[in-house]
């Protein structure tokens, strides 16, 4: 049972040792992540008063109109990872390609890659309504020494050593896993820091929530729709509540804490729907396994996917055990 109102910094050092690696590596790196989000945290605050709303003119490699925010967020954690040379390379959502951090002192030497979603659900900055970071952290599979290449970054989710969300919600809130159950720590702006306010978070086994975006229901698989339609149907516990904000990050973070499912399918306009296995689906099944949820794209499991390209998209299934069970079990009987 962790001490009461545990920092997280005294929550690292306490839970070290059953790390995956215990050089001090991996806590360092979580540490720089934090400092990044609470400089993040402080401008998305601001959002409104000081001119960080809106698009900036550019689009990103996903064939998406970049926001202010997506772009500050994304050089705030490059930068704070790459002046700390911790990491050996960085692959963002907002960069074409991936980054190979050489260092004054580092040369190379890091064991670990970070790959990151800055900004989740760019659509809602302007609105004033939640949004996230994502990222994920693996071991190289190079030479120690050498510049990394792109297979250090396609790895398949179930090697990934940590992944973590930050959500600038009503609170800001970290949460994070390293392989070892699944803890969110609230941030205390007052004093800059955060502190463990959800210790081992679970996933209900079930829930009564599904979070899809129904707009393009035409355009769905017919096994989703016949989820959707099976959520709505008066039956024993159901019809489900509908609720879908449109980031990720808190739309799964609700669904962990009262039990939901969320599902980004692919449809007739994108045959892999719209999330990034490498930024967005790998770490948020990592974390959802982690908690005792399941996630998958359908049918086969997020974490066993062998990733091809930085990029790739991927249909979303996650949430509460039984309802991703469920809701495989209509994609099954549809194909
Ligand atoms: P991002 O802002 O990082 O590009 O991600 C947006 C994603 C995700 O946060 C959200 O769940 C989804 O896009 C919403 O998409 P739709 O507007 O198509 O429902
Ligand atoms: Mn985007
Ligand atoms: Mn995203
Ligand atoms: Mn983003």
């Amino acid at each position: 049972m962790p001490a009461k109102n545990q920092t997280i910094g005294e929550f690292i050092i306490e839970n070290q040792s059953s790390f995956a690696y215990t050089s001090g590596e991996l806590s360092r790196l979580i540490n720089s992540i934090r400092l990044a989000a609470k400089v993040v945290n402080h401008e998305v605050n601001k959002a409104g008063l000081v001119d960080i709303t809106g698009a900036i003119g550019g689009v990103n490699v996903q064939g998406e109109e970049q926001q202010k925010l997506d772009v500050y967020a994304n050089e705030r954690f490059i930068e704070t990872l790459t002046n700390r040379e911790i990491v050996c390379g960085i692959a963002s959502e907002e960069n074409d390609d991936f980054i190979t951090i050489e260092g004054q002192n580092c040369d190379h030497k890091n064991k670990y890659v970070v790959l990151i979603d800055p900004l989740d659900g760019s659509s809602n900055i302007d609105v004033n309504v939640s949004v996230g970071t994502i990222f994920s952290i693996y071991r190289r599979v190079t030479p120690v020494g050498t510049p990394v290449t792109k297979e250090d970054f396609l790895q398949p989710g179930n090697k990934q050593v940590a992944a973590g969300y930050i959500v600038y919600g009503t609170s800001t809130m970290l949460v994070y896993t390293t392989g070892d159950g699944v803890n969110g720590f609230t941030l205390n702006p007052a004093i800059g820091t955060y502190y463990l306010s959800h210790p081992n978070m679970k996933f209900p086994e079930t829930g009564k929530i599904y979070s899809i975006n129904e707009g393009n229901y035409n355009h769905f698989p017919q096994g989703v729709k016949d989820y959707i339609k099976y959520c709505q149907a008066e039956e024993g516990d159901r019809p489900y509540t509908a609720r879908y904000i449109g980031s990720l990050v808190s739309d799964v973070h609700r669904n962990m804490i009262k039990g939901g499912i969320y599902i980004y399918p692919k449809s007739s306009k994108s045959s892999n729907g719209k999330l990034r296995l490498l930024y967005e689906c790998n770490p948020m099944a990592f974390i959802v396994e982690q908690a005792g949820g399941k996630a998958s794209d359908g049918f086969t499991r997020i974490l066993d996917i062998k990733p091809t390209e930085l990029h790739q998209r991927v249909p979303f299934f996650c949430g509460s055990k039984k309802m991703v069970e469920k809701a495989e079990e209509f994609m099954e009987n549809a194909s």
